[in-house]
């Protein structure tokens, strides 16, 4: 039998003020009912007949805690797809291309900042291999670090695991980096996948992030889910994860102008991108 809990009882303003001050996120009041669906249909997969009965098993404890991340999970948007927007990869490109024109020996670093189920920092490991295999350097390392705060993204990402049909995302010069399972799935080769570690992150915990110092910064198509004040705070977060040279690449929808100090705008093509001093 399903439930169908009292829709007119739902506090629009309860719930979405959680979203935003745990994850950021928020939710206009015009997608009130995106938000009370979502929330309903986990709700009716366990049989809680109330928001307020919902409420409490969220906000309690540990058990509460594995609850959110579920709830999380439906809450989010992970659209991705393998290089999503081509001019940011071009830029990476370029940049990674001239650091080995000079360089015998340096290790690279990049961060996927909300990695979804892992196309991203995947197509970001695929460029960098390919333009190693393409040079006679031997001591050039890199390393992608993809992060996210959902867990089942993550965990889908680790896996690696993808249908054909997303072979379409893929340029015929990177799909040496991927093996056949079956008619229906392929997944990445180990050389990749070893160079790409995934990990939990919530971009409002950028403060308690260790100090690893980036080359590159890809956050593509999270902050346009936060509030003005909230990317402000996040963007200036990031500059202290750069090495000095280093880019930040945004998506161009992201943000409106965005000026800093130290950040120098870089202008290539349709992308949103920024280098520190
Ligand atoms: C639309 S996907 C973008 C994926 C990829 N960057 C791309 O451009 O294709 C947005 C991702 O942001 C993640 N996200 C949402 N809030 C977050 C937060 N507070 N911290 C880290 N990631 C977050 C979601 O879980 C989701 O996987």
């Amino acid at each position: 039998m399903i439930f169908f809990p009292d829709f007119k009882l739902f506090d629009y303003s309860k719930w979405s003020a959680m979203l935003e001050k745990r994850v950021g996120i928020t939710v206009p009041k015009e997608r009130e009912s995106f938000l009370q669906t979502k929330i309903w249909s986990r709700m009716r997969e366990l049989g809680v007949e109330t928001f307020s009965e919902y409420w409490q098993i969220i906000n309690n404890g540990i058990t509460g805690n594995l609850e959110w991340s579920e709830l999380l999970d439906r809450l989010t948007v992970h659209e991705t797809s393998f290089f999503r927007h081509k001019p940011s990869y071009e830029l990476v490109a370029n940049d990674f291309s001239e650091v080995l024109s000079k360089n015998n020996k340096f290790h690279y670093k990049i961060w996927s900042v909300s990695c979804a189920t892992g196309e991203e920092p995947y197509s970001l490991a695929m460029l960098l291999q390919t333009l190693k295999d393409g040079s006679d350097k031997e001591n050039v390392y890199y390393g992608v670090t993809a992060t996210d705060v959902s867990k089942p993204a993550l965990s889908l990402g680790d896996n690696a695991y993808y249908s054909n049909d997303k072979k379409i995302e893929i340029d015929s010069e990177y799909r040496q980096h991927l093996t056949e399972v079956n008619d229906n799935i392929f997944t990445i080769n180990k050389e990749i996948k070893e160079r790409v570690a995934f990990g939990v992150f919530n971009l409002l915990k950028i403060h308690e992030m260790p100090n690893i110092k980036f080359d590159v910064i890809f956050c593509q198509n999270v902050l346009i889910y936060f509030s003005k004040e909230r990317k402000i705070e996040i963007l200036e977060g990031f500059k202290r994860f750069l090495k000095r040279g280093g880019m930040l690449i945004l998506n161009p929808t992201d943000i409106g102008n965005w000026k800093s100090k130290n950040m120098t705008r870089i202008t290539y093509k349709r992308t949103l991108a920024y280098k520190l001093d």
